[in-house]
């Protein structure tokens, strides 16, 4: 045996040691606390690769190049249609672009600007250098807030049910799928166009004993989510329902997840998302938000942004 490998050995057998003996002094209470500052350190190791984002990576690429998706990852056989009220409501549409946060991150979204293949300005008088940002909007969680989600917004998912309520190219599905031990996990989708991507990847990846699609309005799919253990909806009516079907969608959720205690994740808050709608139940009465820890290290101010449109409610 070489040199270098017995000092290598004995080295990684005294590191063994040290670490069996820290961890058994971390109080049972400060465990979860204690995983999360492994993590981070991890993430901050360079070369250090977790096989989970090669994974989802891969998964990105697979989709990016995904027979019908065009570049701004809305179907064609979909109904997107820009808000009447809210944040986005102000917005002139023509000055919005679709760019999915799941499949183009901010590295990607350069390469296609220099390829000429996607802007992030636009001229405010043709052939003038005077121009303004365009406004990007994803239908997609990114990773970043995937793993979030995953690793810091949720307890052990172990033996419980997940649901996607829009579950879109299925990036919810697949972080559920490998940052979580989520026994089941279901995305319900309405556009069967997206539902046969989903199921592609889902068929590619070999996730099918955990993970399923299902092809429905969740207005017709009450069972699915009455077995819930947790509900992610992210931004999921906004852009695809009218005013008159998002109250009607809102009082069939808060009838249909009544399960004590199944944790909901949205994004943005439940308050954001139906304070512009004149609703006549009380959405307040059906969950209580629980208090999300937004200690983000080294992120840029954008991705805190991003992460801080993260909630948990539980229902009561
Ligand atoms: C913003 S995307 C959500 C993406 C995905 N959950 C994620 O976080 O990456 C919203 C999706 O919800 C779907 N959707 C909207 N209303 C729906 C309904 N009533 N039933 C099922 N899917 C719906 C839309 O087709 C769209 O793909």
């Amino acid at each position: 045996m070489e040199e270098s490998t017995v000092a290598a050995d004995d080295i990684l057998n005294d590191l063994k040691t040290e670490f069996t003996s820290l961890v058994q002094r971390i109080p049972k209470h400060c465990i979860q606390e204690f995983s999360k500052v492994v993590r981070d350190w991890f993430e901050t190791v360079d070369g250090f690769v977790d096989n989970n984002d090669v994974y989802l990576n891969s998964i990105r690429e697979d989709i990016r190049d995904y027979e019908g998706l065009p570049l701004s990852a809305v179907m064609a056989t979909e109904h997107v249609s820009h808000p009447e009220i809210g944040d986005f409501a102000c917005l002139e549409p023509s000055n919005v672009v679709h760019v999915d946060q799941f499949l183009y991150d901010d590295d990607v979204i350069d390469e296609l600007c220099e390829d000429g293949r996607m802007s992030r300005n636009y001229c405010l008088e043709c052939k003038s250098h005077r121009t303004k940002p365009l406004t990007f909007i994803s239908h997609s969680a990114s990773l970043l807030m995937l793993k979030y989600i995953f690793k810091d917004v949720l307890p052990d998912l172990n033996g419980k049910v997940l649901v996607d309520v829009g579950s879109r190219l299925g990036p919810v599905l697949y972080g559920g799928y490998y940052y979580s031990n989520s026994s089941k996990i279901v995305g319900i989708e309405m556009n069967e166009d997206l539902c046969r991507l989903q199921s592609h990847v889902i068929e590619k990846y070999h996730m099918t004993e955990r993970v399923k699609v299902i092809c429905a309005d969740v207005l017709d799919k009450d069972e699915i989510l009455l077995e819930a253990d947790v509900v992610v909806m992210h931004n999921v009516f906004e852009f695809f329902a009218n005013i008159e079907q998002q109250i009607k969608i809102w009082r069939f959720l808060s009838k249909s997840i009544r399960k004590k205690g199944t944790l909901i994740v949205t994004i943005p808050s439940i308050d954001e998302m139906t304070q512009s709608l004149q609703m006549d139940f009380d959405l307040l009465s059906w969950v209580e938000e629980l208090p999300l820890a937004h200690d983000h290290h080294n992120l840029d101010p954008d991705d805190i942004d991003d992460l801080e449109r993260v909630h948990l409610y539980r229902v009561v």
